[in-house]
């Protein structure tokens, strides 16, 4: 039979319930283990909410235990998943996911509906026997897979860096941190209004609180459409705060998109110029500045060579960087990063910061962060800028600066946040940044 012939012979088989779901979701997944990020299906991807729920569940929980997975997979097949098999692994990884980690799913419908995808895809198809062969394995042997390691979960290469440089208490902290996920974290315009019952939100510091758990998309939630808040994580909150200028002073947010920062800069009254060299990018700062009924200078443009015809009272560097640090919200950044990636990216960083030290009026402050858990790209970053711009002087981070977030301050004054630090007993942890300060002199 010919290739087409037997496609359209796949393509009529008798449809199953969830099978649409696992088809979609198997596309997706072998996307994003192609190199790209993952975005969850929304409204007009997948309509049925109940459906679209499971899909960004099933993913979620495959992109968590990547790393189980893979060693799963290693383990029982020694050959590897086989060559040009189309979406043979995704459709595997969402099965193993599935029967492995999500037992209120069914260990039944796991393989059945795997297999049955299999048998659907032109390339997998060839593999179907297989597949089912690996997955009633694992099915036999789940107790063991499920009680892996969770030093398996993170890259060799990562798990050697954070332990040197958080300890292997630290790093058993993020291991959970990355299976639970992250909750909601907000910042609202106006912290003393009534919106934060109405969120049920927790307090966290300042104007950020935390919903751990909710019922419906961010969207549809008080508030939003209205502009009473924005989304972030309460340790990128940390960086923007930290400015000490007069209202009404001038801040270049160089790396500005989507934009956090720049609402945060704009809450605390000072006048905003936000760079950014993404054109996608910069249309989302635009929508989420307007939506915030918040105003800024918008330019597109590179922070390396931006020239601009004024200097500032405070510039802030988001820099581009690994994102390891928010590994709880993008698990996919674990598989996507090698160490050979850092030196590049600490190049750009360089290059970034040495223009913005440049836009800088005297007495102007600088504000260096990044949602990185790599000392490469925080700590030795900012020993960099001690060592080369003897024209800036460091201004160390205090306590009462971080509304009391205890833990995150180092002993030079710079903040260093991480998964495993928790902000009270009842609350789970942040993601990872690194934020120092220096004033030009
Ligand atoms: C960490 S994100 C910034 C997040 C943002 N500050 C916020 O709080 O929402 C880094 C940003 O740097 C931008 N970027 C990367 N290289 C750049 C460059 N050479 N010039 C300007 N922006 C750059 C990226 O497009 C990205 O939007």
């Amino acid at each position: 039979m010919s290739e087409q012939n037997q496609n359209s012979t796949y393509n009529q088989r008798k449809t199953f319930p969830g099978l649409g779901v696992r088809q979609q979701g198997a596309k997706r997944l072998d996307f994003v283990l192609a190199g790209n990020s993952f975005e969850p299906f929304n409204e007009t991807d997948i309509a049925d909410p109940r459906d679209r729920a499971i899909a960004n569940r099933l993913i979620s929980v495959a992109l968590r235990r990547h790393g189980h997975i893979s060693f799963v997979i290693e383990q029982l097949m020694q050959r590897g998943v086989p060559k040009r098999s189309g979406l043979f692994e995704a459709i595997l990884r969402i099965g193993l996911a599935q029967l492995l980690f999500l037992p209120d799913m069914g260990a039944h419908s796991a393989i059945h509906l795997a297999v049955e995808a299999a048998k659907r895809d032109q390339r997998a198809s060839r593999f179907d026997r297989v597949l089912n062969g690996v997955l009633r394995q694992a099915q036999r042997e789940a107790a063991r897979w499920r009680g892996l390691d969770n030093a398996l979960l993170f890259p060799q290469w990562l798990v050697k860096n954070w332990t040197a440089q958080y300890g292997e208490e630290a790093v058993k902290q993020f291991g959970k941190a990355l299976i639970a996920g992250a909750p909601l974290d907000i910042c609202l315009k106006d912290e003393k209004g009534p919106l934060r019952d109405e969120l049920g939100g927790k307090k966290l510091i300042f104007d950020s609180i935390r919903i751990e758990k909710r019922e419906m998309s961010v969207v549809q939630m008080p508030g939003f459409e209205s502009g009473q808040w924005w989304v972030q994580d309460v340790a990128a909150t940390l960086a923007a705060r930290l400015f000490d200028l007069k209202k009404g002073a001038t801040v270049l947010d160089m790396c500005a998109a989507p934009g956090g920062k720049t609402a945060q800069l704009i809450k605390a009254g000072y006048g905003v110029i936000a760079l950014d060299n993404s054109p996608g990018r910069i249309k989302r700062l635009e929508q989420n500045l307007l939506r915030l009924n918040y105003e800024a200078d918008i330019i597109e443009g590179d922070a390396k060579n931006f020239r601009p015809a004024q200097k500032f009272d405070g510039v802030l560097i988001d820099a581009p960087c690994s994102a390891t640090g928010t590994f709880r919200r993008h698990p996919e950044v674990l598989m996507h990063r090698v160490p050979r990636d850092i030196k590049g990216r600490v190049g750009l960083q360089r290059q970034i910061i040495t223009n913005g030290v440049d836009c800088l009026k005297k007495g102007g402050q600088l504000i260096l962060c990044v949602c990185s858990l790599l000392q490469e790209e925080g700590e030795a970053q900012a020993n960099w800028v001690l060592h080369n711009f003897p024209q800036l002087r460091a201004l160390p981070v205090t306590l009462g600066e971080l509304g009391g977030l205890s833990g995150a301050i180092d002993r030079n004054g710079w903040v260093r946040t991480h998964p495993g630090l928790n902000m009270g007993p009842d609350l789970s942890g942040m993601d990872g940044f690194f934020v120092a300060r220096w004033i030009l002199d």
